[in-house]
């Protein structure tokens, strides 16, 4: 039984996106049929508590929940790199006329204190990204009964994440906007959704789930066939009513050609693919080391705060996956309705 029709209707999944989905959006997605995932990744627990009772006021069904399963970065390896940085963007705020002190105030909440938070709220459904959570909060999620779900860029991090004992992989093809799941070192894997899926199918016995660039009946039918047993579709999502992204965003997302994402470390120190903007381009052009992950996205943060204030729209991220520019601005309840339309189109015709 593929665990993710054993809770929902449809293998349709909302994927969770960190400053985009809303509790309304997660909670419409379950009350259609599909399943929604509420990202909690970096947040505190007392956040994240917030986040899932409210969800839990607007549905009795099935949820997700998400969170990022990285180590804090090495702050004394990162000191150099992070005052350079720390400068860079004082500059530009000066520059700016933006005055306001950027401060830096080093924070990680790490994923280990969601665990008992998750198994006392009663989620059923776990996804993960940045890593393999260690063994201990693996076997407890288990042992409360709770479906895992791990993100692999890779055929070996879908292995590595089958042999920790999570029921469903995601494959995240290069198309996918926000951040690469990646965790093992080496070069950043690229590999296209179209050659991910039937390689880790092939590598692994779990259930994969596809991610990346899936927006309508060709992209998903092709998903499927690929020998995916679930979508996960995240751009596609972000134009909805009810998700926090700003008009800014959204004007953007409108006017997104192919071509118009990359992918860069700029903004949080972790590869992400995003809309281009002057940001990226003034880091590249600096050749400034880019401290890791998360210190990189606290740098940042007041800078990108500044930008959404004055609707400057180069210094804010805008995460974006290749296929952003069909995302409809329409309720996430007519969203998920028409993609399980499609999927149920995809099924009567097997
Ligand atoms: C704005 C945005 C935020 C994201 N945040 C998260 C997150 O919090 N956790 C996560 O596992 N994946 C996150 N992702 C990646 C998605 O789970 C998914 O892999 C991706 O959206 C799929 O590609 P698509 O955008 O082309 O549908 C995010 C993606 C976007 C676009």
């Amino acid at each position: 039984m593929n665990p993710v029709i054993s809770y929902t209707q449809y293998p349709i999944i909302l994927a969770p996106m960190l400053g985009v989905v809303t509790p309304e959006m997660v909670a419409a997605v379950a009350e259609a049929g599909g399943l929604g995932s509420l990202p909690l990744g970096g947040l505190s627990v007392e956040a994240s508590r917030k986040l899932i009772r409210k969800t839990r006021q607007l549905t009795s069904k099935t949820f997700a929940v998400n969170f990022f399963a990285n180590t804090a970065p090495d702050v004394e390896k990162n000191k150099e790199a992070t005052g350079q940085m720390l400068l860079f963007i004082q500059n530009i705020l000066k520059k700016k006329n933006w005055a306001e002190n950027t401060g830096f105030c080093y924070q990680f909440y790490p994923y280990q204190d969601l665990i008992d938070l998750i198994i006392e709220e009663d989620i059923r459904f776990v996804s993960f990204t940045f890593g393999v959570p260690d063994d201990e909060c693996i076997q407890k999620l288990k042992s409360n009964g709770i479906i895992l779900t791990g993100t692999a860029t890779s055929v070996s991090e879908a292995v590595m994440l089958e042999k920790s004992g999570v029921d469903t992989v995601v494959a995240q093809g290069i198309e996918a906007g926000g951040h690469r799941g990646t965790f093992l070192p080496g070069a950043l894997p690229q590999t296209g959704l179209f050659a991910l899926v039937p390689q880790i199918a092939d590598a692994v016995k779990i259930p994969v789930i596809a991610s990346g660039g899936i927006c309508d009946q060709r992209t998903m039918q092709a998903a499927f066939n690929l020998g995916a047993g679930a979508v996960q579709i995240g751009s596609y999502f972000i134009n909805a009513e009810e998700s926090l992204a700003t008009d800014v965003y959204r004007n953007l997302l409108k006017r997104a050609t192919d071509t118009a994402t990359q992918l860069t470390r700029s903004y949080t120190g972790r590869w992400a693919r995003g809309i281009r903007n002057n940001f990226m381009e003034l880091i590249e052009n600096s050749q400034l080391p880019i401290p890791d992950y998360p210190i990189q996205n606290l740098l940042t943060t007041k800078m990108r705060e500044l930008a959404k204030q004055h609707g400057d729209a180069g210094f804010m991220n805008f995460w974006a996956g290749q296929n952003a520019r069909y995302a409809p601005a329409k309720p996430t309840e007519a969203i998920i309705n028409e993609l399980i339309v499609i999927y149920k189109t995809i099924h009567a015709a097997e």
